[in-house]
Protein backbone atom coordinates (compact mmCIF):
# COMPACT_ATOMS: atom_id res chain seq x y z
CA UNK A 1 0.00 0.00 0.00
CA UNK A 2 1.45 3.36 -0.99
CA UNK A 3 0.85 6.26 1.96
CA UNK A 4 0.57 9.84 0.48
CA UNK A 5 0.76 11.76 4.22
CA UNK A 6 -0.31 15.18 3.92
CA UNK A 7 1.16 17.81 7.06
CA UNK A 8 -1.11 20.52 7.62
CA UNK A 9 0.92 23.05 8.65
CA UNK A 10 -0.60 26.61 7.37
CA UNK A 11 -2.11 28.16 10.37
CA UNK A 12 -0.61 31.15 11.98
CA UNK A 13 -0.36 29.97 15.73
CA UNK A 14 -2.00 33.24 16.86
CA UNK A 15 -1.47 32.19 20.53
CA UNK A 16 2.17 31.09 20.20
CA UNK A 17 3.08 35.36 19.85
CA UNK A 18 6.22 34.25 18.04
CA UNK A 19 7.80 35.53 14.93
CA UNK A 20 8.92 31.89 14.39
CA UNK A 21 6.54 29.86 12.79
CA UNK A 22 4.73 27.42 15.15
CA UNK A 23 5.34 24.38 13.79
CA UNK A 24 8.96 24.93 14.01
CA UNK A 25 9.13 25.61 17.99
CA UNK A 26 10.67 22.31 19.41
CA UNK A 27 9.56 19.84 21.59
CA UNK A 28 12.49 18.00 23.24
CA UNK A 29 14.83 19.66 21.05
CA UNK A 30 13.63 18.87 17.96
CA UNK A 31 11.22 21.02 16.00
CA UNK A 32 7.69 19.84 16.18
CA UNK A 33 7.50 19.12 12.43
CA UNK A 34 10.39 17.76 12.71
CA UNK A 35 8.83 15.09 14.65
CA UNK A 36 6.06 14.15 12.65
CA UNK A 37 7.95 13.80 9.29
CA UNK A 38 9.89 11.44 11.66
CA UNK A 39 7.29 9.62 12.71
CA UNK A 40 5.48 9.56 9.30
CA UNK A 41 8.64 8.35 7.69
CA UNK A 42 9.01 5.27 10.10
CA UNK A 43 5.69 4.23 8.14
CA UNK A 44 7.85 2.72 5.19
CA UNK A 45 6.94 3.72 1.89
CA UNK A 46 5.47 7.03 2.17
CA UNK A 47 5.17 10.07 0.02
CA UNK A 48 4.90 13.72 2.15
CA UNK A 49 3.33 16.98 1.25
CA UNK A 50 3.42 19.54 3.60
CA UNK A 51 0.77 22.13 3.40
CA UNK A 52 2.23 25.50 4.08
CA UNK A 53 1.26 29.12 4.51
CA UNK A 54 2.17 31.21 7.40
CA UNK A 55 5.93 31.78 7.57
CA UNK A 56 6.14 29.59 4.50
CA UNK A 57 9.42 29.92 3.07
CA UNK A 58 10.51 29.59 6.90
CA UNK A 59 9.12 26.26 6.98
CA UNK A 60 10.63 25.40 3.91
CA UNK A 61 13.92 26.94 4.07
CA UNK A 62 14.46 24.59 7.23
CA UNK A 63 13.09 21.63 6.12
CA UNK A 64 14.73 21.77 1.87
CA UNK A 65 16.60 18.49 2.65
CA UNK A 66 13.95 16.01 4.17
CA UNK A 67 12.61 15.18 1.46
CA UNK A 68 8.91 16.72 1.72
CA UNK A 69 7.22 18.26 -0.97
CA UNK A 70 5.48 21.72 -0.25
CA UNK A 71 2.01 23.51 -1.13
CA UNK A 72 0.83 26.39 -0.12
CA UNK A 73 -2.49 27.66 0.71
CA UNK A 74 -2.06 30.91 0.65
CA UNK A 75 -5.61 31.54 3.09
CA UNK A 76 -6.31 29.35 5.41
CA UNK A 77 -10.12 28.36 4.52
CA UNK A 78 -10.06 25.05 6.71
CA UNK A 79 -8.80 21.70 7.30
CA UNK A 80 -10.85 20.57 4.35
CA UNK A 81 -9.44 23.35 2.17
CA UNK A 82 -6.08 22.40 3.23
CA UNK A 83 -5.87 18.78 2.69
CA UNK A 84 -7.45 19.69 -1.30
CA UNK A 85 -4.43 21.32 -1.67
CA UNK A 86 -2.49 18.06 -1.78
CA UNK A 87 -4.80 16.61 -3.75
CA UNK A 88 -2.21 16.97 -7.29
CA UNK A 89 0.45 15.00 -5.28
CA UNK A 90 -2.46 12.25 -4.34
CA UNK A 91 -1.54 8.71 -6.42
CA UNK A 92 -3.46 6.52 -7.81
CA UNK A 93 -4.70 4.01 -5.41
CA UNK A 94 -2.61 5.56 -2.36
CA UNK A 95 -3.97 6.05 1.15
CA UNK A 96 -4.07 9.46 2.36
CA UNK A 97 -3.28 9.97 6.11
CA UNK A 98 -3.35 13.39 7.44
CA UNK A 99 -1.55 14.72 10.22
CA UNK A 100 -1.02 18.17 11.67
CA UNK A 101 2.52 19.90 12.21
CA UNK A 102 1.39 20.96 15.54
CA UNK A 103 0.53 17.68 17.35
CA UNK A 104 4.42 16.26 17.44
CA UNK A 105 4.43 13.55 19.76
CA UNK A 106 2.08 11.13 17.70
CA UNK A 107 3.77 7.44 17.26
CA UNK A 108 4.16 5.96 13.97
CA UNK A 109 2.48 2.05 15.60
CA UNK A 110 -0.67 4.17 15.90
CA UNK A 111 -0.56 5.42 12.46
CA UNK A 112 -0.12 1.78 11.50
CA UNK A 113 -3.23 0.68 13.21
CA UNK A 114 -5.16 3.90 11.74
CA UNK A 115 -4.10 2.69 8.25
CA UNK A 116 -4.62 -0.98 8.45
CA UNK A 117 -8.03 0.22 9.29
CA UNK A 118 -8.43 2.51 6.10
CA UNK A 119 -8.13 0.16 2.87
CA UNK A 120 -11.95 0.36 2.33
CA UNK A 121 -12.85 3.42 3.70
CA UNK A 122 -11.82 6.57 5.70
CA UNK A 123 -10.57 5.66 9.10
CA UNK A 124 -10.59 8.64 11.81
CA UNK A 125 -8.69 8.77 15.17
CA UNK A 126 -10.47 9.54 18.34
CA UNK A 127 -9.84 10.05 21.86
CA UNK A 128 -11.92 10.10 24.92
CA UNK A 129 -11.71 13.49 27.34
CA UNK A 130 -12.61 14.58 30.41
CA UNK A 131 -13.33 18.29 29.11
CA UNK A 132 -14.18 17.67 25.35
CA UNK A 133 -14.05 21.46 24.95
CA UNK A 134 -13.06 23.36 21.50
CA UNK A 135 -13.00 19.53 20.13
CA UNK A 136 -14.84 18.08 16.85
CA UNK A 137 -17.50 15.46 18.54
CA UNK A 138 -17.74 11.72 16.99
CA UNK A 139 -21.35 10.94 16.75
CA UNK A 140 -22.27 7.65 17.03
CA UNK A 141 -25.48 5.47 15.97
CA UNK A 142 -26.77 2.94 18.56
CA UNK A 143 -24.65 0.19 17.04
CA UNK A 144 -21.57 2.22 17.57
CA UNK A 145 -21.00 2.77 13.84
CA UNK A 146 -19.30 6.10 13.36
CA UNK A 147 -21.92 8.48 11.48
CA UNK A 148 -20.38 12.02 11.42
CA UNK A 149 -17.82 14.53 13.05
CA UNK A 150 -19.74 18.01 14.30
CA UNK A 151 -17.72 20.14 15.18
CA UNK A 152 -18.17 22.16 18.53
CA UNK A 153 -19.48 25.59 17.29
CA UNK A 154 -22.24 23.48 15.43
CA UNK A 155 -23.34 20.62 17.97
CA UNK A 156 -26.54 21.10 19.65
CA UNK A 157 -26.46 20.22 24.61
CA UNK A 158 -26.62 17.00 23.15
CA UNK A 159 -23.99 16.51 20.81
CA UNK A 160 -21.79 18.83 23.10
CA UNK A 161 -22.14 16.24 26.06
CA UNK A 162 -20.17 13.38 23.83
CA UNK A 163 -16.37 12.87 25.26
CA UNK A 164 -14.95 10.95 22.51
CA UNK A 165 -13.03 13.37 20.13
CA UNK A 166 -12.05 14.17 16.81
CA UNK A 167 -8.00 14.38 17.02
CA UNK A 168 -8.14 15.35 13.29
CA UNK A 169 -5.75 12.52 12.93
CA UNK A 170 -7.25 10.75 9.23
CA UNK A 171 -6.54 7.89 6.55
CA UNK A 172 -8.66 7.51 3.65
CA UNK A 173 -8.35 6.47 0.23
CA UNK A 174 -6.76 8.71 -1.76
CA UNK A 175 -9.37 8.51 -4.70
CA UNK A 176 -12.21 9.19 -2.38
CA UNK A 177 -11.03 12.14 -1.25
CA UNK A 178 -9.68 13.60 -4.03
CA UNK A 179 -13.53 13.27 -5.12
CA UNK A 180 -15.13 14.68 -2.07
CA UNK A 181 -12.67 17.62 -0.82
CA UNK A 182 -13.73 19.62 -4.32
CA UNK A 183 -17.14 19.23 -3.22
CA UNK A 184 -17.22 20.78 0.93
CA UNK A 185 -19.05 23.36 1.56
CA UNK A 186 -18.28 25.84 3.74
CA UNK A 187 -22.06 26.47 4.96
CA UNK A 188 -21.13 26.36 8.86
CA UNK A 189 -20.99 27.95 11.17
CA UNK A 190 -16.68 28.75 10.99
CA UNK A 191 -17.36 29.60 6.99
CA UNK A 192 -14.69 26.83 6.77
CA UNK A 193 -14.27 23.79 4.44
CA UNK A 194 -14.18 21.05 7.10
CA UNK A 195 -12.37 17.91 6.38
CA UNK A 196 -14.73 16.63 9.22
CA UNK A 197 -17.51 16.71 7.39
CA UNK A 198 -16.13 13.80 4.89
CA UNK A 199 -17.38 11.51 7.66
CA UNK A 200 -20.83 12.28 7.05
CA UNK A 201 -20.59 12.08 2.84
CA UNK A 202 -18.65 8.33 3.82
CA UNK A 203 -21.63 7.14 5.29
CA UNK A 204 -24.39 8.71 3.06
CA UNK A 205 -22.45 6.60 0.47
CA UNK A 206 -22.35 3.59 2.75
CA UNK A 207 -18.72 3.53 3.04
CA UNK A 208 -18.13 2.41 6.59
CA UNK A 209 -16.17 4.58 8.89
CA UNK A 210 -13.89 3.05 10.92
CA UNK A 211 -12.96 4.97 14.39
CA UNK A 212 -9.61 4.04 16.33
CA UNK A 213 -9.25 5.29 19.52
CA UNK A 214 -5.96 6.98 20.77
CA UNK A 215 -4.77 5.48 24.40
CA UNK A 216 -2.58 7.98 25.37
CA UNK A 217 -3.70 11.67 25.30
CA UNK A 218 -0.62 13.42 24.88
CA UNK A 219 0.25 11.59 21.79
CA UNK A 220 -2.77 13.43 19.99
CA UNK A 221 -2.78 16.41 21.81
CA UNK A 222 -1.62 19.75 19.55
CA UNK A 223 0.45 22.52 21.31
CA UNK A 224 -1.32 26.30 20.66
CA UNK A 225 0.15 28.01 23.14
CA UNK A 226 3.58 28.39 25.00
CA UNK A 227 2.41 26.68 28.43
CA UNK A 228 1.18 23.86 26.12
CA UNK A 229 4.74 23.58 24.88
CA UNK A 230 5.90 23.86 27.97
CA UNK A 231 3.28 21.05 29.26
CA UNK A 232 4.04 18.91 26.58
CA UNK A 233 7.81 19.37 27.27
CA UNK A 234 7.39 18.27 30.24
CA UNK A 235 5.50 14.95 29.71
CA UNK A 236 7.92 14.06 27.09
CA UNK A 237 10.96 14.71 29.70
CA UNK A 238 8.89 12.87 32.57
CA UNK A 239 8.30 10.07 29.75
CA UNK A 240 12.02 9.84 29.35
CA UNK A 241 13.07 9.77 32.69
CA UNK A 242 10.66 7.01 33.00
CA UNK A 243 12.60 4.96 30.23
CA UNK A 244 15.78 5.89 31.98
CA UNK A 245 15.33 4.62 35.35
CA UNK A 246 13.60 1.38 33.70
CA UNK A 247 16.84 0.82 32.16
CA UNK A 248 18.85 0.68 35.15
CA UNK A 249 19.91 4.43 35.12
CA UNK A 250 19.85 6.62 38.94
CA UNK A 251 18.05 9.97 38.58
CA UNK A 252 18.76 12.02 41.63
CA UNK A 253 15.15 13.41 40.65
CA UNK A 254 13.51 12.54 37.50
CA UNK A 255 11.72 15.75 37.10
CA UNK A 256 14.93 17.50 36.75
CA UNK A 257 16.44 16.34 34.10
CA UNK A 258 16.32 17.26 30.14
CA UNK A 259 17.13 14.91 27.31
CA UNK A 260 16.99 17.02 23.81
CA UNK A 261 18.37 14.08 21.94
CA UNK A 262 19.18 10.57 22.72
CA UNK A 263 20.70 9.43 25.47
CA UNK A 264 22.43 5.62 25.50
CA UNK A 265 23.07 4.55 28.92
CA UNK A 266 24.90 1.30 30.25
CA UNK A 267 24.18 0.25 33.61
CA UNK A 268 24.31 1.57 37.15
CA UNK A 269 25.15 4.99 35.10
CA UNK A 270 23.96 7.84 37.87
CA UNK A 271 22.60 10.94 37.09
CA UNK A 272 22.40 14.23 39.57
CA UNK A 273 20.05 17.17 39.26
CA UNK A 274 19.50 19.72 36.63
CA UNK A 275 21.99 18.31 33.70
CA UNK A 276 20.74 18.91 29.50
CA UNK A 277 21.16 15.87 27.13
CA UNK A 278 21.47 16.72 23.68
CA UNK A 279 22.41 15.30 20.15
CA UNK A 280 23.78 12.00 20.91
CA UNK A 281 25.31 11.37 24.22
CA UNK A 282 26.37 7.47 25.33
CA UNK A 283 27.26 7.34 28.19
CA UNK A 284 29.38 3.97 29.28
CA UNK A 285 28.70 1.80 32.96
CA UNK A 286 29.10 3.20 36.46
CA UNK A 287 29.45 6.94 34.96
CA UNK A 288 28.60 9.69 37.38
CA UNK A 289 27.09 13.29 35.98
CA UNK A 290 27.10 15.80 38.72
CA UNK A 291 24.62 18.40 39.09
CA UNK A 292 24.37 21.02 36.53
CA UNK A 293 25.99 19.66 33.64
CA UNK A 294 25.40 20.05 29.98
CA UNK A 295 26.32 16.87 27.25
CA UNK A 296 26.26 17.55 23.90
CA UNK A 297 27.10 14.90 21.15
CA UNK A 298 29.80 12.88 23.51
CA UNK A 299 30.50 9.53 24.38
CA UNK A 300 31.76 8.82 27.45
CA UNK A 301 32.94 4.88 28.61
CA UNK A 302 33.03 2.96 32.11
CA UNK A 303 33.76 4.69 35.02
CA UNK A 304 34.03 8.09 34.35
CA UNK A 305 32.95 10.83 36.66
CA UNK A 306 31.87 14.06 35.61
CA UNK A 307 31.67 17.03 38.42
CA UNK A 308 29.20 19.73 39.01
CA UNK A 309 28.81 22.45 36.15
CA UNK A 310 31.12 21.10 33.85
CA UNK A 311 29.94 21.44 29.99
CA UNK A 312 30.97 18.82 27.13
CA UNK A 313 30.50 19.15 23.34
CA UNK A 314 31.69 17.06 20.52
CA UNK A 315 34.12 14.77 22.70
CA UNK A 316 35.28 11.58 22.85
CA UNK A 317 35.96 10.12 26.74
CA UNK A 318 37.57 7.20 27.81
CA UNK A 319 37.41 5.35 30.64
CA UNK A 320 38.12 6.19 34.44
CA UNK A 321 38.57 9.74 33.38
CA UNK A 322 37.49 12.63 36.17
CA UNK A 323 36.37 16.34 34.27
CA UNK A 324 35.47 19.36 36.60
CA UNK A 325 34.08 20.65 38.37
CA UNK A 326 33.58 23.41 36.22
CA UNK A 327 35.57 21.91 33.10
CA UNK A 328 34.55 23.03 29.54
CA UNK A 329 35.39 20.25 26.95
CA UNK A 330 34.84 22.01 23.52
CA UNK A 331 34.49 20.03 20.27
CA UNK A 332 37.16 17.75 19.34
CA UNK A 333 38.37 16.94 22.72
CA UNK A 334 39.33 13.53 23.22
CA UNK A 335 40.52 11.74 26.59
CA UNK A 336 42.62 8.89 26.52
CA UNK A 337 41.33 6.41 29.43
CA UNK A 338 41.91 7.96 33.18
CA UNK A 339 42.91 11.35 32.18
CA UNK A 340 42.10 14.15 34.29
CA UNK A 341 40.39 17.37 33.38
CA UNK A 342 39.45 19.58 36.45
CA UNK A 343 37.99 22.94 37.36
CA UNK A 344 38.76 25.20 35.28
CA UNK A 345 39.75 24.19 32.26
CA UNK A 346 39.24 24.89 28.95
CA UNK A 347 39.94 22.13 26.21
CA UNK A 348 38.97 22.24 22.67
CA UNK A 349 40.88 19.89 19.60
CA UNK A 350 42.65 18.04 22.34
CA UNK A 351 44.37 14.59 22.42
CA UNK A 352 45.15 14.32 26.23
CA UNK A 353 46.34 10.71 26.74
CA UNK A 354 46.16 7.91 29.48
CA UNK A 355 46.58 9.39 32.57
CA UNK A 356 47.62 13.10 32.06
CA UNK A 357 46.45 15.69 34.13
CA UNK A 358 45.08 19.43 33.28
CA UNK A 359 44.13 20.03 36.78
CA UNK A 360 43.24 23.36 37.18
CA UNK A 361 42.84 26.62 35.33
CA UNK A 362 44.12 25.96 31.86
CA UNK A 363 43.18 26.26 28.18
CA UNK A 364 44.69 23.21 26.16
CA UNK A 365 43.67 23.91 22.61
CA UNK A 366 44.94 22.65 19.09
CA UNK A 367 47.19 20.00 21.24
CA UNK A 368 48.51 16.67 21.61
CA UNK A 369 49.61 15.10 24.67
CA UNK A 370 51.09 12.06 25.44
CA UNK A 371 50.62 9.49 28.80
CA UNK A 372 51.13 10.60 32.22
CA UNK A 373 51.91 14.21 31.68
CA UNK A 374 51.72 16.35 34.11
CA UNK A 375 49.87 19.75 33.31
CA UNK A 376 50.29 22.55 35.92
CA UNK A 377 47.72 25.39 36.82
CA UNK A 378 47.18 28.60 34.51
CA UNK A 379 49.16 26.48 31.90
CA UNK A 380 47.65 28.29 27.89
CA UNK A 381 48.50 27.04 24.58
CA UNK A 382 49.19 29.94 22.69
CA UNK A 383 47.74 28.40 19.72
CA UNK A 384 46.26 31.60 17.88
CA UNK A 385 48.56 34.51 16.23
CA UNK A 386 45.34 36.22 15.19
CA UNK A 387 45.58 34.76 12.22
CA UNK A 388 46.35 31.25 12.06
CA UNK A 389 45.97 28.32 14.83
CA UNK A 390 49.58 26.23 15.50
CA UNK A 391 49.70 23.24 17.45
CA UNK A 392 51.48 22.23 20.95
CA UNK A 393 52.81 18.65 21.40
CA UNK A 394 54.32 17.58 24.52
CA UNK A 395 55.43 13.73 24.60
CA UNK A 396 54.59 10.99 27.28
CA UNK A 397 56.12 12.05 30.74
CA UNK A 398 56.56 15.50 30.28
CA UNK A 399 56.00 17.83 33.10
CA UNK A 400 55.22 21.67 32.62
CA UNK A 401 55.20 24.18 35.50
CA UNK A 402 52.36 25.86 36.77
CA UNK A 403 51.59 29.42 34.84
CA UNK A 404 53.24 28.33 31.38
CA UNK A 405 52.56 29.77 28.00
CA UNK A 406 53.31 27.39 25.56
CA UNK A 407 53.87 29.57 21.93
CA UNK A 408 52.83 27.20 18.98
CA UNK A 409 53.65 25.67 17.31
CA UNK A 410 55.91 23.78 19.59
CA UNK A 411 56.73 20.88 20.94
CA UNK A 412 57.76 19.64 24.44
CA UNK A 413 59.45 16.22 24.15
CA UNK A 414 59.20 13.13 26.69
CA UNK A 415 59.95 13.24 30.11
CA UNK A 416 60.82 17.11 29.42
CA UNK A 417 60.44 19.63 32.33
CA UNK A 418 59.18 23.12 31.85
CA UNK A 419 59.89 25.52 34.62
CA UNK A 420 56.81 27.69 36.32
CA UNK A 421 56.20 30.50 34.75
CA UNK A 422 58.00 29.59 31.65
CA UNK A 423 57.17 31.19 27.96
CA UNK A 424 58.24 28.23 26.12
CA UNK A 425 58.69 29.58 21.97
CA UNK A 426 61.05 26.92 21.07
CA UNK A 427 61.23 22.63 21.05
CA UNK A 428 62.11 21.47 24.26
CA UNK A 429 63.77 17.91 23.69
CA UNK A 430 63.21 15.06 25.54
CA UNK A 431 64.57 15.25 29.05
CA UNK A 432 65.45 18.32 29.06
CA UNK A 433 64.84 21.32 31.54
CA UNK A 434 63.46 24.51 30.03
CA UNK A 435 63.39 27.77 32.45
CA UNK A 436 62.30 30.69 30.33
CA UNK A 437 61.38 33.19 32.85
CA UNK A 438 63.41 36.51 34.23
CA UNK A 439 65.94 35.31 36.60
CA UNK A 440 65.31 36.32 40.34
CA UNK A 441 67.07 39.11 41.85
CA UNK A 442 67.15 39.14 45.77
CA UNK A 443 68.62 43.25 46.83
CA UNK A 444 69.06 43.32 50.50
CA UNK A 445 68.20 46.24 52.53
CA UNK A 446 66.41 47.43 50.39
CA UNK A 447 64.53 50.86 51.39
CA UNK A 448 60.98 51.22 50.34
CA UNK A 449 60.04 54.88 49.67
CA UNK A 450 58.72 57.52 52.01
CA UNK A 451 55.71 59.35 51.42
CA UNK A 452 56.14 63.40 50.28
CA UNK A 453 54.97 65.47 52.93
C1 LIG B 1 -9.91 20.49 14.02
C2 LIG B 1 -11.05 19.54 13.69
C3 LIG B 1 -11.72 19.08 15.00
C4 LIG B 1 -10.71 18.43 15.91
C5 LIG B 1 -9.53 19.38 16.13
C6 LIG B 1 -8.43 18.67 16.87
C7 LIG B 1 -11.89 20.31 11.55
C8 LIG B 1 -12.94 21.08 10.84
N1 LIG B 1 -12.00 20.24 12.85
O1 LIG B 1 -10.45 21.61 14.70
O2 LIG B 1 -12.76 18.16 14.72
O3 LIG B 1 -11.30 18.09 17.13
O4 LIG B 1 -9.00 19.82 14.86
O5 LIG B 1 -7.46 19.61 17.21
O6 LIG B 1 -11.02 19.77 10.91
N2 LIG B 1 -4.92 24.33 9.21
C9 LIG B 1 -4.38 24.66 8.01
N3 LIG B 1 -5.14 25.36 7.12
C10 LIG B 1 -6.41 25.71 7.38
C11 LIG B 1 -6.96 25.37 8.63
C12 LIG B 1 -6.19 24.68 9.53
O7 LIG B 1 -3.22 24.34 7.72
O8 LIG B 1 -7.03 26.32 6.52
C13 LIG B 1 -4.10 23.61 10.18
C14 LIG B 1 -3.81 24.45 11.40
O9 LIG B 1 -2.56 25.09 11.25
C15 LIG B 1 -3.76 23.44 12.51
C16 LIG B 1 -4.67 22.32 12.03
O10 LIG B 1 -4.83 22.50 10.64
O11 LIG B 1 -2.47 22.90 12.67
C17 LIG B 1 -5.99 22.29 12.72
O12 LIG B 1 -6.62 23.52 12.57
P1 LIG B 1 -7.46 24.15 13.73
O13 LIG B 1 -8.08 25.39 13.24
O14 LIG B 1 -6.67 24.17 14.97
O15 LIG B 1 -8.56 23.00 13.89
P2 LIG B 1 -9.95 23.14 14.53
O16 LIG B 1 -10.82 23.84 13.56
O17 LIG B 1 -9.82 23.70 15.87
CA1 LIG C 1 -10.40 26.35 13.06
Amino acid sequence: MSIDVVILAAGKGTRMRSDLPKVLHPIGGVPMLGRVIDAAQQLGDVAITVVIGHGAATVREQFADSGVQFVEQTEQLGTGHAVAQAIPNFRAGATVLVLYGDVPLVKTGTLQSLLSASDRGPALLSVEMANPAGYGRIVRDDAGRVQAIVEEKDADADTLAIREVNTGILAAPADLLRQWLPELSNDNAQGEYYLTDVIARSVSENITVTGVRASDPLEVAGVNSRAQQAQMERALQHSRALALMNAGVTLLDPARIDVRGRLECDTDVSIDINCVFEGEVTLGKDVHIGPNCLLKNCRLADGTRVEANSIIEDADVGAACTIGPFARLRPGTQLADGAKVGNFVETKKAKIGRGSKVNHLSYVGDAVVGENVNIGAGTITCNYDGVNKSLTEIGDGAFIGSNTALVAPVSVGAGATVGAGSTITREVSADELAVARGKQRNISGWQRPTKKS
